[in-house]
Order: C-alpha cells, then structure tokens, then sequence
C-alpha cells in the first residue's frame, strides 16, 4: 500500500503552553483527513503534554542525543523522547547543522540512537545558495544522505528523508518545481542504494517555506511524499490548509 502523504509541522523554538488550543485544533484537523498523515514536533517542554492529549496526529522531538544517557549537560537522549510520547524525531535539521556544528556523522550517530530507541527519523539535507548556484545541489544532497543516513536490517520503514534548501527555509524563497523534482529524484536514488528496493517505498518531505497557497503544486511532484513546514505550522488554520492541499 503506498503511503499516506506525511505532512509534518516542525514548531523550532516556538511555543509554550498558550500553543495547547492550536495543538488540538491541529488534531481535530487531521482527524478530518484521515488520507494524510499529520505529525508535530513542538519543544522539548511541549512533547508529552501533547502526546497524551493527541488523538490522531503524531508528536515527534527536533533533535536528539546520540548517547542513551551521561553527562551531557542541556541535551535529550532518543529514549527520553519516545519517554515523553514522541513516535519520531527530526536529525540534521539545516539550522542544528550550521549553529550546532552538526556534521553528517553526528546526525547519523542520533538517527542510530533514536531508531534504536524506537522512534522513526526524519533525516534532513539540503543546499546553501551557493551551492546551487555553483550547481552542487544533488551532489550536496547526495553526500549528506551519504553520511548521515543510517542503514541495517529492519530500520528501513522507519526513515524518511525530507529536502530542504537551505536558501528556502523561512525566507519565502522556494525552488522551481522542476527544481524540486530534479533534487527529489536524485534523493530517491541515493535512498534506494543505501537502503537497498525499501528505500523506493520511504517518503521524501520536501520543506522550505510551504504555505497553505503552494502546497498543492508542491507536494503534486513526482517523489515529494509530504512536507516539512516551520512557519506555516505554527497557526491551525495555515498547517490545516496545507494538509487540504494534499
Ligand atoms: P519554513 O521552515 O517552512 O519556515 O521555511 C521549514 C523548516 O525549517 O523545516
């Protein structure tokens, strides 16, 4: 059966408890569009407040720790978050690769934690502007799923990769649909050389500055199995018009 499109909100550092009546106006939504699989990942402080009172839509972490437990002062390991609710976790976000230093071992060291721990991952690559416009995008994005992708028996069904250019995040900018396609395509590839035919069943999440007016376009190319969306997730009624346009 194919998958269902995988719409997911990434909230950043957005959100305290005031953002409870969103949330659940987000799950009343995705309970109307049962075709679309719906998933929010606020703050750390929000995951299991929302993970207890979620009904249909999913609750996932931003990031996680590679190690399970130690003295890492300020960080979450990957069973904490399935602890506190959370069925999945974004790694190697664009914003944690260059403010964190994240490099593609790293994220890959937490996607193996966190699909140890059970959760699924969203693992996130994309291009600067300039390297697209030096025309390194799928050579850029190709090497990142390279080294941050995690491989093995059975973790297969449990990755998902989402596209984000880098230059597109939170900047209104989005890339040509043939744009979007040409890099989807080249990531499907890479998908299925690293995870062997199950990587050509996995969704891959196009994100970079979805709104509710170019979703439908967007997610109607070839390969892009849903979105990620930051800005566009943190009000019900914009995320709720997203999901429609699926
Ligand atoms: P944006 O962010 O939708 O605000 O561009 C997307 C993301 O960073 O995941």
């Amino acid at each position: 059966m194919a998958n269902r499109p995988f719409i997911v909100g990434n909230w950043k550092m957005n959100g305290t408890r005031a953002m409870q009546a969103e949330a659940r106006a987000i799950d009343r939504g995705a309970a109307r569009h049962p075709g679309v699989r719906v998933a929010v990942a606020p703050p750390f402080t929000l995951i299991q407040t929302m993970a207890e009172n979620a009904e249909t839509m999913a609750i996932g972490g931003q990031d996680c720790h590679a190690a399970a437990s130690g003295a890492y002062t300020g960080d979450v390991s990957a069973a904490m978050l399935a602890d506190s609710g959370a069925t999945f976790t974004i790694l190697g976000h664009s914003e944690r690769r260059a403010m964190h230093g994240e490099s593609d071992d790293v994220v890959r060291a937490k996607a193996d934690a966190a699909l140890a721990a059970g959760l699924e991952v969203i693992v996130c690559v994309g291009e600067t502007e300039a390297q697209r416009d030096a025309g390194q995008a799928e050579a850029v994005v190709c090497g990142q799923l390279d080294g941050s992708l995690p491989v093995g028996e059975g973790v297969t069904a449990r990755v998902t990769v989402a596209y984000e250019p880098v230059w597109a995040i939170g900047t209104g900018l989005t890339p040509s649909l043939e744009q979007i396609e040409a890099v989807h395509r080249a990531v499907r590839a890479a998908m299925i050389e690293r995870l062997g035919p199950a990587g050509a069943a996995r969704p891959i999440l196009y994100g970079g500055s979805v709104k509710p007016d170019n979703a439908r376009e967007i997610l109607a190319v070839p390969e892009v199995g849903g979105a990620l969306v930051g800005g566009a997730s943190l009000k019900a009624a914009d995320f709720l018009g997203i999901v429609r346009g699926v």
